[in-house]
């Protein structure tokens, strides 16, 4: 017990230099100032992500929960055979419960290895799912290729994999980036296991920016605890007000930015990072990036990628969003 404490403490204090090392690269780069997406997920970000995710403006996650659950049997019943399922972030498990009990109807046991770095997420998703039956959860707290790793190392034999990636979350990488990770993710596939892919779709800009700037100001409160975020653990001294939630649609590479920009001359602090930082009137930080994808879009890069067939591909009459099976060559 005391050593998992002691590990944990450890494990706090390594996220934390890290947090700092990453906040001083952002705010000190030449030209625009960046902050990673990723930290975005504190314990209120990922409160707040669970409120925009049932926003009336953000159509996506209401779109890709809707397909699974109306083509659940289908989509497991692309890939033949005994499957096991893993997921690369665990979410609230709301989902991904359609698909497992679909594969409850077809298999005595199904193992689900959810991989999240938060732990409270696994919890969380853990007491979702806990009224499914037959379904072995083995929660796997790690970042993604670390936790995939881990997945091959416990497939049982003659088992397929079904990996899911939903919610668009690819969109959050940029284009390149998306690419080389799906290329590192097919290493931990054999031929034969599926990738279900999310990707949220280009439509019009008037309603991407309204999904990413609501009318009751969620999205504009999980973007500005980022700089809370900076303020409790790095000790830094923000002032939230003198900031605002930005959001622009860039057409040449089809993203949706959020940003915060500076509303007067600022100079912020943020002591654990060594770290003192001027801001300009109307500069801003660019935090995270949102792309857009065409229809078929998924399925190429799934061929670039060591995906050699896709499985099948289904998008929401209400919302341009799909989910594009690759299965692995
Ligand atoms: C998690 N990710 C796919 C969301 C998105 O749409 O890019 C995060 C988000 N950011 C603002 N609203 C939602």
């Amino acid at each position: 017990m005391i050593r998992q404490a002691e590990d944990l403490a450890r494990g706090e204090a390594q996220g934390t230099a890290e947090f700092a090392a990453d906040v001083r690269a952002g705010l000190t780069r030449s030209g625009q100032k960046t902050l990673p997406s990723r930290y975005l997920y504190d314990d209120v970000g990922s409160a707040l992500f669970e409120a925009i995710s049932q926003l009336p403006e953000y159509g996506l996650t209401a779109a890709d929960e809707r397909i699974l659950r109306m083509r659940a049997d289908e989509i497991v019943g692309r890939i033949p055979g005994p499957l096991i399922v893993s997921e690369l972030g665990s979410g609230s498990g709301r989902k991904t419960r359609w698909l497992l009990e679909a594969l409850a109807r077809r298999q005595p046991l199904t193992c689900y290895f959810p991989i999240d770095i938060s732990a409270a997420a696994l919890r969380h998703c853990e007491r979702e799912l806990d009224r499914i039956p037959s379904l072995r959860f083995e929660g796997i707290e790690s970042d993604y290729l670390g936790g995939l790793g881990d997945v091959a190392r416990r497939r049982p034999a003659g088992h397929r994999l079904l990996l899911l990636f939903l919610g668009s979350t690819i969109g959050n990488f940029d284009r390149p980036a998306a690419e080389s990770f799906l290329r590192q993710v097919r290493r931990s596939l054999l031929p034969g296991d599926g990738l279900l892919l999310g990707t949220d779709l280009e439509k019009p800009v008037p309603r991407l920016l309204a999904a990413y700037d609501d009318a009751a100001g969620v999205t504009a409160a999980f973007n500005l605890n980022l700089l809370g975020r900076i303020n409790r653990e790095l000790g830094a001294d923000f002032d939230l007000d003198a900031f605002a939630h930005a959001v622009r649609y860039d057409a040449s590479e089809r993203r949706v930015e959020m940003h915060l920009r500076a509303a007067s001359p600022q100079e912020v602090q943020v002591p654990a990072a060594g770290l003192r930082v001027r801001f300009a009137p109307g500069e801003t930080i660019w935090t995270e990036s949102s792309h857009k994808y065409a229809a078929g879009e998924a399925r190429e890069i799934g061929r670039r990628t060591g995906f050699g067939v896709e499985g099948g591909r289904w998008i929401d009459q209400q919302w341009a969003f799909a989910e594009t099976l690759l299965i692995a060559a």
